[in-house]
């Protein structure tokens, strides 16, 4: 059974293995550990029999939620389980009181792009040359109505960061 719970401390290393299987120039577990005691980061972890098999995380500034990433381990993907993933992290960062949340994907990612649409993220933009490793443009989007999507969001839901 998949759980869906707040990142801490000790997920750090769990979480890292998960960048690493996901991500070219991927997050340390030291990277991971500092995201769990800040107080401005918002994440969610998906765990299977204790493991992390997947995570989403943002940074909440007053009013705006800046994703920082999502991933899951490759045998769980195409599973549902991202979807899940965002809602959880999107319900968690409305009920620490954000309006708003923006971030960026590759345009050659698929999978992430669909996934945001779906959930009512749209393309406002593009920033030229923005993944270093291979100069591809990043596509900026934005959801601006996240407390009216989670108006079910109960204050300190998710007990996310702070
Ligand atoms: C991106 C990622 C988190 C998506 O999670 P997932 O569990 O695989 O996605 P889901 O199964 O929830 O699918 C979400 C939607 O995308 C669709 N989708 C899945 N793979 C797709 C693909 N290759 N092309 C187009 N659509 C795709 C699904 O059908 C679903 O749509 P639906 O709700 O209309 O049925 C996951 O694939 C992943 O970890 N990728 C590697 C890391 C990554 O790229 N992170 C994003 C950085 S911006």
């Amino acid at each position: 059974m998949i759980v869906f719970r707040a990142l801490t401390a000790a997920d750090a290393a769990g979480v890292a293995h998960v960048e690493r299987e996901s991500f070219p120039t991927p997050w340390s577990r030291e990277d991971f550990w500092r995201e769990a005691n800040s107080e401005f980061a918002c994440y969610i972890v998906a765990c299977e029999d204790d493991a992390v098999v997947g995570f989403a995380g943002c940074w909440i500034s007053f009013e705006e939620a800046q994703v920082m990433n999502i991933a899951l381990l490759r045998a769980h993907r195409g599973l549902g389980l991202g979807r899940r993933l965002m809602e959880e992290m999107m319900r968690a960062a409305a009920a620490r009181g954000a309006e708003r949340m923006t971030l960026e994907v590759r345009p050659s990612n698929a999978a992430a792009l669909h996934l945001y649409e779906r959930l009512g993220f749209s393309a406002v933009g593009v920033r030229k040359k923005y993944y270093q490793d291979n100069d591809e443009d990043a596509i900026l989007m934005w959801h601006t109505k996240l407390r009216e999507a989670y108006a079910d969001a109960a204050p300190d839901a998710g007990e996310c960061g702070s």
